[in-house]
């Protein structure tokens, strides 16, 4: 390659590598695999490396990437957050070991450590309470995200014992659980919102929102792994994390301290295999030295330091041919092309299908039918084609055109803007969705009727059912004349549905499969509004008030009341019997609140800004808007209003924290 096209590519990468920094990021969306952007990353860095004079210090490959949203307080961190070097094989710890060997004159250890997948955070602790959490940000400064981090169990607000340092700083990883993932992520497919990529990526957009109760409700952990600060107990990295476990800090069972590389390299090895019974995800191990007099001879370069190297394990892959595309259209409308395979093992289980996500990853990709295409699993997704070996491609083959008209009803498709997605959008003709919404409507956090899938598709086909109020108008003898059922099936299934006219308003509410309108916004809105009338008659702004309901959500719920067709399902189910009214049987809790008049201020840790509220009301108590000589308690959390603060001095209101309220009411 000529100066000239290297230029071309170095810019060219230097854009790429700074757009899927940000999908990364700040978006906790990205587009391509780790390896997909090493493999970048590696070639901005071999021709820097060739035309030294085209190295630039804002280049990608100087800096780390920047997760910072500018949503939250930006808090300078002590210690600049750096990043690891990465290698994929042994050599590559063979020569990160000779390195090592290079500087450091005497004998030492490593310690060996997995490389958790998730988000970093920087803690603060001084005189052993938690002070400060920061994310990375751009390795200089971060976001304080003391808030949210406070609502994670397994983050010790105050530490056991008394011998930690006054004040020291400890790094780790925030990570979400498979289990949590995976519900998390079915939630949010019920809501027809996007579902997170992978664990990594929920865990970082979580720890960006801006409600801590939505994060405390999540599920997050955290692990933690290096200790910074001027005091620490021992010169070894390995005893110190075993100290910092003494103080009650959730340091993970599985470092090992070792002598040779050799031994890092089995270390890898193991859990290579082993990684699969985690119950949370790895993308590789960490190998430090050990000594912290030695880790400083051995010092930093701009961007890792020179002490540690981290192995990742290579996203298992596979290669195979490429039938053909089916296109499936989801219960929104959604459509998604999925690729037929050339059958191929994969990270132990026989692969024939795959993704292709939309239309521009096709196209960005370009990905053609009986290309050998590339298969990547990670995590607990579904496998995706992730690229194409060009060397291979057959001569003749021709760019993908993807379909204009819906596969199943024939309806031109649309594609709203910024929506990735192209829909259908006959929602009430569309086959797909007409059952998609029936399946939705029955299903156990729903409406709860033992109803299959197959069954669906059975009373769909012989025309008894069309939409959701079809169901309560099934007589016991339709269903009994149908194939595969008898007297009793068709018993079970007309007393499963009877039985469903008792489930709650709020899962009623979610039943209708609005979109955007999830488990827990249907809470929020049968809890607010109490019943469907008022649902159905609120404006936008009066929805918007709502505290976790923003504009999505809001037009979404106002455009599918707007709908006279979706108003007259609501009246049969009503006539039907469907219960459309919260139980307020259990609202009031106490009196422990009697009489006493409370302002709240700030964002709480625990509990939303709604629940305090409502938990003062059900206790007996009144919740005030401001400061006056009538208040009895002001109750604060992060963030404080400026004025109520001063306010509340200045009258010498009595302050209340967020866990003293939760004693009060027990
Ligand atoms: S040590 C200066 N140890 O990997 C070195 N990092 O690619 C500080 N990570 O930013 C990092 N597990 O977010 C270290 N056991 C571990 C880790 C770990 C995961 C993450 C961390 C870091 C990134 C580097």
């Amino acid at each position: 390659m000529n100066k000239k096209e290297a230029v071309k590519r170095i810019e060219f990468l230097r854009e790429e590598l700074k757009k899927h920094n940000h999908n990364y990021y700040v978006l906790s969306k990205p587009a391509i695999s780790d390896f997909e952007y090493d493999i970048m990353m590696n070639d901005l860095v071999f021709l820097e490396n060739k035309f030294p004079d085209l190295k630039d210090e804002n280049s990608p490959s100087a800096k780390v990437g920047n997760d910072s949203s500018n949503e939250f307080v930006q808090v300078d961190h002590k210690y600049p957050m750096l990043s690891l070097g990465n290698t994929y094989s042994e050599e590559d710890l063979i020569d990160f070991d000779s390195r090592v060997k290079k500087i450091l004159t005497g004998p030492f250890s490593y310690t060996c450590e997995l490389k958790y997948d998730g988000a970093s955070i920087s803690l603060v602790y001084k005189n052993g309470k938690l002070t400060r959490a920061v994310t990375r940000g751009d390795g200089d400064k971060g976001d304080d995200v003391t808030a949210n981090v406070r609502t994670i169990r397994t983050i010790p607000h105050t530490l056991t014992g008394s011998d930690y340092p006054a004040e020291f700083e400890i790094r780790g990883e925030i990570i979400l659980p498979h289990d949590s993932f995976d519900k998390l992520n079915n939630d949010r497919i019920s809501a027809g919102d996007f579902a997170f990529a992978n664990p990594r990526n929920a865990a970082s957009g979580t720890l960006k929102l801006q409600n801590p109760a939505e994060v405390a409700k999540r599920g997050l952990d955290c692990f933690l792994y290096y200790l910074l600060g001027e005091n620490l107990p021992t010169n070894s990295h390995f005893e110190n994390l075993i100290a910092a476990r003494k103080w009650g800090l959730n340091v993970a069972p599985h470092p090992e301290r070792v002598s040779t590389i050799e031994e890092a390299i089995g270390f890898t090895k193991k859990w290579n295999e082993k990684r699969y019974d985690l119950p949370f995800d790895i993308d590789g191990i960490v190998v430090k030295v050990d000594s912290l007099d030695q880790q400083r001879v051995l010092g930093f370069t701009s961007k890792s330091p020179r002490w540690a190297i981290s192995y990742k394990f290579k996203a298992e892959q596979a290669v195979t041919d490429l039938l053909s595309i089916d296109y499936q259209v989801g219960r929104t409308g959604a459509i998604t092309p999925v690729a037929n395979l050339e059958p191929v093992l994969l990270a132990g289980t026989t692969v024939k299908r795959a993704s292709l996500h939309n239309a521009d990853q096709i196209s960005l990709h370009d990905i053609r039918i009986n290309d050998r295409v590339y298969v990547e699993k990670g995590g607990e997704i579904i496998p995706k084609v992730v690229g194409v070996d060009l060397n291979s491609r057959l001569p003749g083959s021709q760019p993908v055109v993807y379909i204009s008209n819906c596969p199943e009803c024939g309806t031109e498709l649309i594609r709203k803007e910024g929506e990735a997605k192209h829909f259908c959008p006959n929602e009430d003709g569309c086959p797909p969705q007409i059952k998609g919404k029936i399946e939705h409507f029955v299903s156990r956090k729903a409406m709860n009727i033992n109803c299959a899938e197959a069954t669906i598709d059975l009373l769909y086909q012989k025309g008894l059912i069309k939409n959701i109020a079809d169901l309560y108008d099934l007589k016991k003898e339709q269903i009994a004349n149908l194939e595969r059922f008898g007297e009793k099936s068709a018993q079970n299934l007309t007393e499963s549905i009877q039985e469903s006219k008792k489930a709650g308003f709020e899962r009623v509410l979610f039943a209708l499969g609005i979109r955007f309108v999830g488990e827990t916004v249907a809470k929020t809105l049968a809890k607010k509004l109490k019943n469907i009338d008022l649902v159905i008659n609120a404006s936008l702004d009066q929805l918007r008030e709502i505290e976790e309901i923003g504009d999505k959500i809001a037009e979404s719920v106002t455009q599918h009341f707007s709908k006279p067709g979706n108003i007259e399902i609501v009246n049969r189910l009503k006539a039907a019997g469907v219960n459309f009214q919260a139980d307020e049987s259990n609202d009031i809790l106490s009196d422990k609140l009697n009489g006493l008049t409370i302002v709240i201020s700030g964002t709480f840790s625990r509990l939303s800004r709604d629940e305090i509220k409502e938990l003062i009301v059900k206790h007996g108590g009144k919740n005030a808007g401001s400061i006056s000589a009538n208040t009895d308690y002001f109750l604060t959390g992060a963030n404080i209003g400026p004025e109520k603060l001063k306010k509340a001095q200045k009258l010498g209101i009595k302050f209340l924290t967020e866990d003293e309220f939760i004693d009060m009411i027990g």
